[in-house]
């Protein structure tokens, strides 16, 4: 459609006639006509002039692809992230999040964004316990000191007299988290309203005891939880906050991990996930890539690497902790414990109401997953090839025919949603790959690749050990996959009657 025509088309949707859009523009009704009719152009001054009168986007009027409700890219992006994201607002609704955070997100500066996030997760009605750490803090105020702390395998050895320094910091991280949060924060969406954040003596600790020898003093480890007093407050709706501190029966103080702290206290609340900020991405891989997904056994794999003399450390000892305290959480039923990066502004937002997330999940088995497709799968299966049918990717009987079909679709999953496709069909002695394709949100990250290998071994396992495929614009995709052109004279016959000419896709066949 030319500039002309949409803005009749939206004039006449408005129900506004074409003398009173001329009248509010100060137009002469007969230009206004001429522009519609395409006979006129509309200069930069009218367009911004009936924008205006329109109330919509001058950006509308060059919007090639689509109609004028998508009033820009942007707010086309906008409204696709939204939706895609409001399904993880009715999961979460009254759940319960653990969030750690190291003392160095305080001396960093960090804080306030991430209180901006909780703000915002407290205000979806999602619980939220607060796991504060408080190292770099007692590292400033003994350094120098004769009270400087030995390590022992990077474990403090707490001394007696180190005890009043540690409350002390201890209680300035407290005073910063709960005026943070409980200040306005501008733009926040708890903006003037009351939010209530509590503390208090919820672990009971014990001396952690010996280590390689020399004795931890008041370095301890938790004993006990009082999880009733921590459920109230939430019932109660306060953003719960809890200290490396931990009381004996005897009235002394222990200095805990808060790592293991906010593992114990996710279990015993039965946390929906565990969050913890660190310093980078997630965690990577020996080449510093992202590792999106660990399983609790490649979590195992990597720990051991990691801690093998024989090789170089890739991941520092703080994160090797959190992977520990992790793997604690998910053996104590805590289904995701993600890690996510301190320094990005909103990695939370986006881990948890994205479904590629920012940082590293950890769960007890993978969230991805092939399997046959059922009935139920159908209207995400559209979803996916729908578009590309459209744009003559694929052939556009695919989605008509897909229930009386549906036994030889097959779906890749991850965290439960569909993410991509493939049907296979069955002939003498060769299957088709058809309606193979991957949501464009999920591109470019191995899922293909994924999904192909899944084909491959379906076709060996019926012990067919020959592949082919139609296509038109993703050639060199199957070529990079060992995909051979071959002359469709030998296509099987039964599919040669199927096959439509006019869509002169190319013949593509592999021998496993
Ligand atoms: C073709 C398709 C299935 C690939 O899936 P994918 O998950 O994006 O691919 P992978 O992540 O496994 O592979 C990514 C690599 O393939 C390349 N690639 C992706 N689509 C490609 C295409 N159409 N042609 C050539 N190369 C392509 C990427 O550039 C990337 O290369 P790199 O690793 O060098 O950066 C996907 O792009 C798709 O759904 N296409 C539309 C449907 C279609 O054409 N289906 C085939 C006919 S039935």
């Amino acid at each position: 459609m030319n500039p002309g025509q949409i803005l009749r088309k939206i004039r006449q949707e408005q129900g506004m006639t074409l003398v009173t859009l001329a009248k509010h523009a100060s137009l002469d009704p007969g230009n206004l006509s001429r522009i519609e009719r395409g006979e006129l152009n509309i200069g930069f001054n009218l367009l911004e002039k009936l924008s205006s009168v329109l109330h919509i986007s001058p950006i509308v009027f060059f919007d090639k692809d689509s109609s004028y409700r998508n009033s820009s890219l942007e707010s086309k992006e906008f409204i696709q992230n939204f939706r895609l994201s409001a399904k993880f607002i009715n999961q979460f609704n009254n759940k319960t999040f653990v969030i750690a955070l190291g003392g160095e997100v305080f001396d960093e500066n960090q804080f306030k964004a991430i209180a901006y996030d909780i703000n915002l997760l407290y205000s979806m009605n999602i619980n939220i316990i607060l796991v504060h750490g408080i190292r770099p803090q007692i590292d400033n105020k003994l350094r120098g000191t004769i009270k400087e702390a030995a390590l022992v395998r990077n474990i403090r050895v707490t001394k007696k007299e180190m005890i009043n320094d540690i409350v002390e910091v201890n209680g300035s991280i407290k005073t910063n988290i709960e005026a943070t949060l409980s200040s306005g924060i501008l733009d926040s969406p708890l903006l003037n309203s009351n939010i209530k954040v509590s503390s208090g003596n919820f672990i009971t600790a014990r001396p952690i005891g010996v280590i390689d020898g020399i004795d931890m003093e008041f370095t301890g480890q938790i004993r006990k939880i009082d999880t009733n007093a921590i459920i109230d407050k939430l019932i109660n709706k306060e953003i719960v906050t809890i200290s490396p501190l931990g009381y004996s029966p005897m009235g002394d103080i222990f200095n805990l991990s808060y790592e293991q702290t906010a593992a114990h206290v996710a279990q015993a609340v039965k946390a929906e996930k565990l969050i913890y900020y660190i310093n980078t991405n997630g965690i990577l891989n020996i080449r510093g890539e992202l590792i999106p997904e660990l399983t609790t056994s490649k979590a195992k794999q990597l720990i051991d690497n990691i801690e093998d003399p024989g090789r170089a450390p890739f991941i520092s000892y703080h994160v090797l902790n959190i992977m520990k305290s992790s793997l604690y959480a998910i053996k104590n039923k805590i289904e995701k414990v993600h890690l996510i990066n301190r320094n990005v502004d909103g990695s939370i937002i986006e881990e948890i109401f994205t479904d590629r997330g920012s940082g590293t999940v950890l769960t007890e088995h993978s969230l991805q997953d092939i399997r046959p497709a059922t009935i139920k799968d159908i209207n995400q299966i559209i979803n996916i090839i729908g578009p590309l049918e459209k744009e003559g990717i694929l052939i556009d009987r695919a989605s008509k025919n897909i229930d009386k079909e549906i036994d030889s679709f097959y779906v890749i999953e991850h965290d439960h949603n569909i993410i991509g496709t493939v049907a296979l069909h069955h002939y003498k002695d060769i299957i088709e790959i058809a309606c193979f394709a991957i949501h464009d949100k999920y591109k470019n990250l191995g899922y293909g690749k994924k999904l192909l290998k899944f084909c491959e071994q379906t076709a060996l396992a019926k012990k067919i050990k020959n592949l082919f495929i139609l296509t038109t614009q993703s050639e060199h995709w199957f070529i990079e996959n060992n995909f051979k052109l071959s002359n469709k004279k030998i296509m099987p016959d039964e599919r040669k009657k199927t096959y439509t000419s006019e869509r002169n896709s190319k013949y593509f066949t592999k021998r496993l």
